[in-house]
């Protein structure tokens, strides 16, 4: 099993915002999470990716329990084998294309990188500064740097929330097409129904 959860509750202040009693996640099984906003599908991604940590229950990766990990070694962990797409993208204006790539990388490989700016169709885009982007390019990059380092896992908040029907359809194709090429498992969240059918199984969540 790749992702076991058990018992899991995350609280904000005295209220329950995650609830989950069991779920498990394996690999090659698409995983999306569905349900209108505010249902904490954002939450269980940062849960699931290690980057929060819930009040009590399990998140264990490949039969790890995050609870037993020091902040370190889940940096380590996540480094190693997550990629993530956020819903605010989190480029750094002021660096190229390529630079907010390499940042993604723990080991700098030029190669991969320029492999991925040509599958994601940037060329030319290289040394253009994220900030001058336009929204589809920064898209793309945010892409890129998700899957530099070939994670087991891509995360995808809210990948197509802000586009339209073709947008919404090219960049699933582009994270679908990264997960096959490296066999990763995607996860993604969305209240938008549309990308429905991409997922193996599918997670309705409700507030
Ligand atoms: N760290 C936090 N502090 C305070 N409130 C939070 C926090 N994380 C989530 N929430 C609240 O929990 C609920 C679920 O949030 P979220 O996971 O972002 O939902 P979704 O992604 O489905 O829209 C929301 O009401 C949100 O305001
Ligand atoms: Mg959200």
């Amino acid at each position: 099993m790749m992702f076991q959860i058990k018992n899991l509750i995350f609280k904000s202040e005295d209220r329950t915002v995650l609830s989950l009693e069991g779920y498990s996640i394996e690999a090659n099984n698409h995983l999306l999470l569905l349900g209108n906003s505010g249902c904490g599908k954002t939450t269980l991604i940062n849960l699931l990716g290690g980057l929060m940590r819930p009040n009590s229950g399990e998140v264990s990766f490949e039969g790890t329990d995050y609870s037993t990990l020091s902040e370190t070694a889940i940096d380590r962990l996540r480094a190693e084998n997550f990629g993530f797409v956020f819903q605010r993208l989190h480029l750094i204006g002021h660096l190229s294309v390529v630079q907010n790539i390499a940042l993604a990388q723990h080991k700098p490989d030029l190669s991969n990188i320029q492999i991925l700016i040509t599958d994601l169709g940037l060329e030319g885009k290289e040394n253009q500064k994220a900030r001058d982007l336009s929204v589809g390019e920064a898209q793309r990059v945010a892409i890129a740097r998700a899957v530099a380092n070939t994670p087991k896992v891509i995360f995808a908040d809210e990948p197509t929330s802000a586009l339209d029907d073709q947008n919404a359809e090219n960049v699933m194709n582009l994270i679908f097409g990264q997960a096959q090429k490296t066999g990763a498992t995607v996860i993604a969240a969305t209240h938008d129904a549309r990308i429905k059918n991409r997922f193996t199984s599918v997670l309705e969540m409700s507030a």
